[in-house]
Parts: structure tokens; sequence; C-alpha cells
């Protein structure tokens, strides 16, 4: 019924007005609001209140054909409630939380009338430089793949079709450069950058974006391979792509295109559905569909895919916003207690020395200490939609309600400014923290050093944070470090020094109470690094799934895969994250030892609580193919599950992995699934212990359409 519904509104349209359907404009200049009463914005961004997207609605209905506009905005990580960001998310590695998180930011959009948002961003980066590292799931592509189709359900739940992006490669610039070139093997672009994208397809994004980065040398907003071969012929997505901000106009710079009419008709041709902020195809389309340097049948075909998700969407069936609806009606307490949730199920527990943590009775009084205690701000982190600075719990704020209840005193003193350039404040600091029982330094990034063009070439704490700690440090306290940023920072001696550090990402509006949950013991943090966390900045791009070589480390043999002044691990490894109690790992069997096409590898273990917490363990299974026709990564993460153990509990946890996912691809996309055998490894880390094996009986081939 859609295509019919679509095809008799096609038929019906001029060129100009399928063109308008193609134009995605901003709310401000050089959007004109007769530019939607005159068809030519057949979609809008950065409308984020209900009187605008109403009187947008309104102005749409005075067309001839009355087709309702798309509202798109930058909805990644909340709306008016902010939730952690979507790095920080993926730490919590429960695809319940993000769709719970996504759920919610859509709500409170979907309330004052967006309906479509530009995430979740499927990027993969191996790279901590590249300051868009904070806005996707890190580094894995299982991972990746599960967290991406959770955050596009959750969306769509909340009332948001998703526009997954950056398609593709994004995440991979050369010296994690935001916007530079990338190069990524076809073969590699299947195995690793691509599985989020493709999961995005089957959990029913809408649209995509293309990504601004050229890809192999060509740029992904005018790529056919990347946009019509991979994504509509093997994937069969029917939906609609648009071009990131002026992304299309940027192929002149990529020197791919002497003007906008070429970069416009080569962006269409390649399979770029809508032109976002660039006026390109509004402006140079139809001349060049008169002049047949683009068929009109391809301009159909685009306006084909906006209108079938127009409908899907249920846009033309729909009334329009009441303006008086309101963002002032979040966060609500239901809203607060999900962003509360989330961000205390984000928060990595990266070293607990001497078990500083969680603080014990004997805790009577705590200084707070560091710029970020008290940063409304930037515990929102980048891309905060609507969320406002007074809606925000501080991290002090949190501390002191949590201490009030207990009778323990607060000490704050900030220590130094917001970058800690300035350390005028660290007397004071030394001071509170002599008066006290323990110390709560809260340090990190603040949030205008993470996100898009927030590349960084030197991950060290920023300003004169190290040399505060140190001083901290030197009081003899019990010192909890607690870390807020977008990305691992580069510690070198803090690390040693202080003897817990506890990573909290951005953890949105109720970053307080989240923070003293956890601090204080009320909750066991759970979450796992989904990213690599290196020594030195020297080290990236760092991974854990990375190839063997033909000469391993030996820290003994100079002539080995090694550095000669760092060492060649990392500080805390990909999957890695301590909780207040612990767990032992047992009986870990391999239902079916010998596979064949269509089987499951299924991996039982048992899991037990041996500590005299409750606490949440993240079970992760490894696997490897040591015997190849390609090398194949030491280790590759293909299933995982969160589980909740009660002191003294056990819980036997099953993984399966589909034999088609212990593969690899060939340059075509073709999977090539070859016999031999599978090293398998459980555990809580991708440290994970070797479990046995299992083997492939046949060599066998999954053509790429046949995967759908
Ligand atoms: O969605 C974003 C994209 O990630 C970067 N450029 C602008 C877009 C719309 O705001």
């Amino acid at each position: 019924a859609i295509e019919r519904r679509v095809n008799e509104l096609l038929g019906q349209m001029t060129l100009e007005e399928k063109i308008g359907q193609l134009n995605l404009v901003s709310h401000g200049p050089p959007l004109r609001w007769e530019d939607i009463s005159e068809g030519k914005a057949g979609a809008l961004l950065n409308f984020n209140s209900a009187p605008d997207v109403a009187r947008a609605q309104a102005l749409a209905r005075q067309t001839r054909l009355k087709i309702p506009p798309l509202f798109g905005l930058d909805v990644l990580h909340g709306f008016r409630t902010q939730f952690p960001l979507p790095l920080g998310e993926a730490a919590a590695f429960s695809p319940r939380i993000s769709r719970l998180a996504s759920e919610w930011a859509a709500k409170e959009a979907a309330f004052v009338g967006v309906n479509w948002t530009f995430a979740p961003m499927a990027d993969l980066s191996r790279d901590s430089r590249w300051g868009r590292i904070v806005e996707g799931f890190g580094e894995d592509p299982t991972l990746g793949a599960v967290l991406t189709a959770a955050r596009v359900e959750g969306f769509r739940k909340g009332g948001l079709a998703a526009s997954t992006k950056h398609f593709a490669g994004y995440g991979a610039p050369q010296g994690g450069r935001d916007y530079d070139t990338t190069y990524i093997p076809r073969a590699e672009m299947y195995d690793t950058y691509l599985p989020p994208f493709r999961a995005a397809v089957e959990a029913g994004s809408a649209s995509f974006m293309a990504a601004f980065n050229a890809l192999n040398g060509e740029p992904s907003t005018a790529n056919p391979w990347l946009l019509t071969d991979v994504l509509r012929r093997q994937w069969g997505f029917d939906g609609f792509v648009t071009s990131d901000w002026v992304g299309i106009g940027e192929l002149v710079n990529h020197g791919i295109a002497a003007d906008g009419a070429e970069a416009a008709r080569k962006a269409i041709l390649a399979g770029v559905d809508m032109d976002m902020m660039g006026q390109l195809y509004i402006k140079h389309l139809p001349e060049e569909v008169r002049a047949g340097r683009v068929p009109e049948s391809v301009i159909d075909e685009s306006v084909r895919r906006v209108l079938r998700t127009k409908f899907r969407m249920g846009l033309f069936d729909r009334p329009d916003i009441d303006p008086s609806r309101s963002d002032a009606a979040f966060p609500s307490p239901e809203s607060r207690q999900a962003a509360r949730e989330v961000a205390r199920e984000t928060f990595v527990l990266l070293q607990n020395r001497g078990d500083v943590l969680p603080f014990g009775p004997g805790v009577r009084s705590v200084a707070v200490v560091g710029p970020l205690a008290d940063a409304p701000h930037d515990q929102m982190g980048p891309h905060a939609a609507r969320g406002h600075k007074e809606d925000s719990v501080t991290i002090l704020e949190g501390i002191r309600r949590r201490a009030q209840g207990a009778g323990i005193a607060v000490n704050h003193a900030p220590a130094c400014d917001l970058f800690c350039r300035n350390t005028d404040g660290l007397q004071a600091a030394l001071e509170a923290a002599r008066r006290s029982d323990a110390v709560i330094a809260v340090f990190g990034e603040p949030q205008e050093l993470s996100g898009e063009a927030a590349s960084r070439a030197h991950l060290e704490l920023n300003g004169r944070q190290a040399e505060v700690l140190e001083a901290l440090a030197a009081t003899g306290k019990p010192v909890a470090l607690v870390l807020m940023g977008g990305r691992p920072q580069v510690l070198g001696p803090v690390a040693e020094r202080i003897p817990s550090i506890l990573m909290t990402w951005y953890p949105g509006t109720e970053a307080g109470p989240a923070v003293a949950d956890v601090l204080f013991g009320d909750v066991s943090p759970s979450g796992k690094l989904p990213v690599t966390w290196p020594r030195a900045t020297g080290q990236l791009p760092f991974y854990y799934n990375h190839l063997p070589t033909g000469r391993p480390t030996k820290p003994d043999n100079r002539f080995t895969v090694q550095y000669i002044d760092e060492a060649i691990t990392p500080l805390y490894p990909f999957g890695w994250g301590l909780s207040y109690t612990q767990f032992a790992y047992s009986d870990t069997t391999i239902a079916q030892k010998r596979l064949d096409a269509g089987q499951m590898l299924e991996v039982a273990v048992s899991v037990r609580n041996t500590g005299a917490r409750e606490g949440q363990e993240v079970v992760q299974l490894y696997t490897r193919d040591p015997v190849a026709s390609r090398s194949r990564p030491l280790r590759e993460l293909k299933a995982f599950e969160k589980i909740a153990l009660k002191p003294g509990e056990t819980k036997r946890v099953t993984l399966r992995v589909p034999v088609e996912s212990l593969g690899f691809h060939l340059d075509d996309g073709t999977t090539l699934v070859e016999a031999g055998a599978i090293q398998v490894f459980v555990g809580g880390s991708s440290l994970a212990e070797p479990a046995g094996e299992a083997e492939i009986v046949r060599t066998f081939r999954i053509p790429p359409m046949e995967r759908r």
C-alpha cells in the first residue's frame, strides 16, 4: 500500500517539486520561511521547539501537494535530559541500557515535533585522538553492531526515525584528524567498519548520512561502491541517504568536481538522495536533468526513497504538533531516574588499589576537589541538544546530598580553573584534603576538548592536572580520581600515584547522584572499556583485535614488535573494568565441537560472585582462527552478556555465535568460512582465558547478496 501511495504522489509532481523533497535546510539563514510554502524544503533541521515546527508544518500544508517535512536534529544522547555520551553508554555493554537512553532522548524530542535524528553514529574508531570517538561505541565491530541496532530501535520506539552516520570509514582518519582521509582495504571495511552500519539497516534505520571524508581516495559523498553497491544492492536498503553539512559542495575541495553543478551530479548519481545545507541540488539539478546529464529516473528514485520513508513514518497521517508544547516538561522525575540508572552502568573502575572505593563507614569527611566536580555544563558533554546546565545535578551536589543523609562532612575546593591552567586554589584544596578522611578528585577533559572538530595530538591530562593530583596524593590521604572525558586520557605517573580511578565519561544531567551511588557503594561499578586505553599518545591507533605479526613481542628481543621507549601493552585493555566484588569463571563447555554451515558455536560458562557485594559482570566470548588463508586477528569479541549476581550466587551463561560470523570477508563482500580450528576464550575482559577449541568441518562461501 505504501508503494502505491508513493507512486501516485510521485506521478503528480513537477521536477521542481521533486527536487524540493531532496533539499535539507537548517533553521536560520539561508532558509527563508517561504521556501517551505514554495515546496523547496522537503526536510528541515535544527527545528527544536514546537512553535517553530508547527509554523513550518502549517507552511508545508500551503504547498500544492501538502507533503509533510522531516524535522531532523542531532539528538545523540538526550534532548533536554542528558544521558551519557555514546562512548560512555557503550561501556555499559548493554543493549537494554542503549535502548533505554535512546528511547528517552527520542520521547523528549518527539514531544516538541522532531521526528528524525542524525544518530546513531556507527563509526568504529581505534584512535582516541579523534574527537568524535566520544559519539560512537568504540573500537569493536560486534559491540558496535549490537549497540547501533539497540539505539536505532530505542529511537524508533521513542518516536524518532534514525539516520545512521557517517557512512563510512569516518572514524579512521589519518593521524586522528577529524575530516581527514581514510584508507581501509575493502575486505577490512566488511570485516570491521561496516558491520554496525549493516546492523542499522537490519534494525530499521530510516536513512543514512554520507561521511565527509574520502575513503581510499573516493569521497564518501560521491562513492557509488558504498552508497549503491554495498548499501542498496548488497544490503537491500530502500530508505534514503543524506549528505553531511555542505558535504556535496566539499567535493570541489576534495578535487573531484570542478564546480557545484558537477558536485551535485556526482553525488546524486553515486546515491546521495538529499543535500544537507548545500543548496546545490535545488540550484543545479533542474538544469542537469534538462541537459540530459542526470536522468530524471535517478531523481524519481531518490524522491521515491524520501516519500517512502515519510509514509513509513506515518507523517502523512499525523496531526500537526500542538505549538503550546514545551520541553520544559523535562527533565521529569522519570527521565532523571532513567538518566541516573544509565549513567551508573557506564562508569568503569579502572583501578582500585587498597580498595579505596567504595567509601566505608570509616570515612566521615570527604574533600571534593577539581574543576569538574562543579561543572554543570561540561558534565552534559558535547552535542547536548536542548540540554540546560541548570537541569544538571553536579557531582559536588550529588555527593553533598548523599553525604548529608549519612552525616558525612564535605569540604569543597576546586584547586584550579576549568582547564587547570591556574592553580591558585591548590593550597586551599590541599588543606581541604588534610581536613578530610578521603579525597574525591574530579578531573579530566572539559567538554570543549571532545566531540566534532576536537582532535587532539596530546592526550595527557590537560593543563596542570597531573601536578595537582600528585600534590593531593602526597597528602597521604586516600584519593579516588573521578575522571571525566570523551576519550581515554594519558595518565602517566598519575596511574601510579592515585590508587583508585573511576572513568565516568560525560555522565549527563544526573551525574551527581550516579557518581555518589557508586562512590559510596550503593551500586557496584560494572562498565567495561569499549576502547583500548593507551599509556602514551604515540601508541595510537591502538586496538585489541589486531593481526598477529611475524615477530610477536618478546621483551628480551629488540627485533620484535615493540617500542624502545614505551611498553607495548595498553594501560587498561579493551573490555576491562573492575567491580566492588569478584567473579570466578568455571566449567566452560562447548556444546558442539564440530560445526557446519548454518550451525552455532555455543559456549556455556558458570560465573560465580565470590565477593561480599552484589555486582554485574559482562561475560565476554572471544575467538581466534589460528590458521587461515589470511592472517586473522589475535582475538575477536563475538558475543557478550551482562548479568547481575548476588554474593555467592552462580549463573550459567550461554553465548552463541553463528558459524558464518567466524569467517572473514573478501574484497567483493563474499564471506569465506574456512575449515579448521577455532580457539575460544571466555572471561571478563579481552584478556579472557582460553576455553577450548571447536572445528569448522568444511570451507564454504556466502556471496554478499545471500547474507541479507
Ligand atoms: O549530524 C551532524 C554531523 O554529524 C556533522 N555535521 C552536521 C550534521 C547535522 O548537524
